[in-house]
């Protein structure tokens, strides 16, 4: 049966392939605007499932709003802390998102980070650009070596797993840490202990009430003074205050950081950091990986409105 669908923003195209396929209607905001959540809470009553993005904040009211006719919602993301993903299943609501389609994308800029880190680049670029380079010199932009140096990688799932691949390629040693032993050489239980003796961490974890702030003042004072700290999870990991004051005060080297605490604000001591190599959340963007992720979401969707249970299906 034709079902309605919101798609909260122009998806890549092909994105939406799946629902056009099943012969379902797409409904989208005009001029491809983001929703406000009033907006998004008046849309969710008027349709059978809704295609969003991580930042779109589907919480309890946008689920209540919904529930009735409302049965699922899709996220084109990997993560889905903007979901209450509670509320939903209690109102019979199923959550999709996009596993495994981003894996080795997000890991290829994971690791960009770790070399652009190591290596100072955006420091080094950002002079030139400016007009500061005067010429080479022997003690420029002296970077740390990620040849023979060891990367630590905080959860070991699908994405952490593709830059521990990445790492050994460049000659690295690879320390893991999750909370249960994956049985694979490397595995370390206590996250301070290989806190201290990597030199790049990298940090792979859902954004979840035990991971926000894992990385604070804290635990930044265990990382060694010439080590690199790479966030592609979700912002709210890392204490960006207390990471500005770690690359002030020179007890990490440097940073590699693609997702922030309360995005598209950056904390301003982040911003004027030193030593800090920033990108705007662009983990996934590739052409072909943001295509298979919009249409993964919509199969997630087309799958629970033909009555079926889609693979991607997210459990509270
Ligand atoms: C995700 O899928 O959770 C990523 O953050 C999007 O790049």
């Amino acid at each position: 049966m034709k079902a309605r669908v919101l798609v909260t923003r122009r998806l890549p195209d092909g994105g939406t392939e799946p629902l056009t396929a099943a012969g379902h209607e797409i409904v989208t905001p005009e001029d491809d605007q983001a929703l406000t959540h009033a907006q998004l809470c008046g849309a969710a009553a008027e349709v059978d499932a809704i295609v969003c993005l991580l930042t779109d904040r589907v919480d309890d009211a946008v689920i209540s709003a919904g529930a009735g006719r409302l049965r699922v919602i899709a996220n084109v993301a990997v993560g889905y802390d903007n979901i209450d993903v509670a509320a939903a299943t209690a109102a019979g609501i199923a959550v999709c998102n996009t596993p495994g389609v981003l894996d080795e994308t997000t890991a290829d800029l994971a690791f960009l980070l770790v070399l652009a880190a190591s290596r100072l680049v955006s420091t080094a670029e950002s002079d030139l650009r400016a007009g500061r380079w005067e010429g080479w010199g022997i003690n420029q932009y002296l970077g740390r070596d990620v040849h023979g140096a060891t990367l630590g990688v905080v959860g070991y799932g699908r994405i952490g797993q593709a830059v521990a691949r990445r790492a050994a390629g460049f000659g690295m040693q690879v320390l893991h840490h999750t909370r249960h032993d994956t049985g694979v050489p490397g595995w370390i239980a206590d996250l301070d202990a290989l806190l201290a003796e990597s030199d790049a961490v990298s940090l792979h974890v859902p954004l979840a009430d035990d991971t926000r702030h894992l990385i604070d003042a804290r635990r930044l004072t265990l990382m060694k003074p010439t080590a690199v700290l790479v966030n592609t999870a979700r912002g709210p990991v890392v204490d960006e205050a207390a990471l500005a004051q770690a690359l002030e005060g020179g007890q990490i080297f440097a940073a590699g950081i693609d997702v922030y605490e309360r995005e598209p604000e950056v904390h301003p001591s982040l911003l004027t950091a030193p030593r800090a190599v920033l990108l705007p959340h662009v983990g996934s963007a590739s052409q072909q990986t943001r295509t298979r992720m919009a249409q993964l979401a919509c199969d997630g969707a087309v799958a629970v409105l033909a009555g079926g249970q889609p693979p991607n299906l997210v459990t509270a």
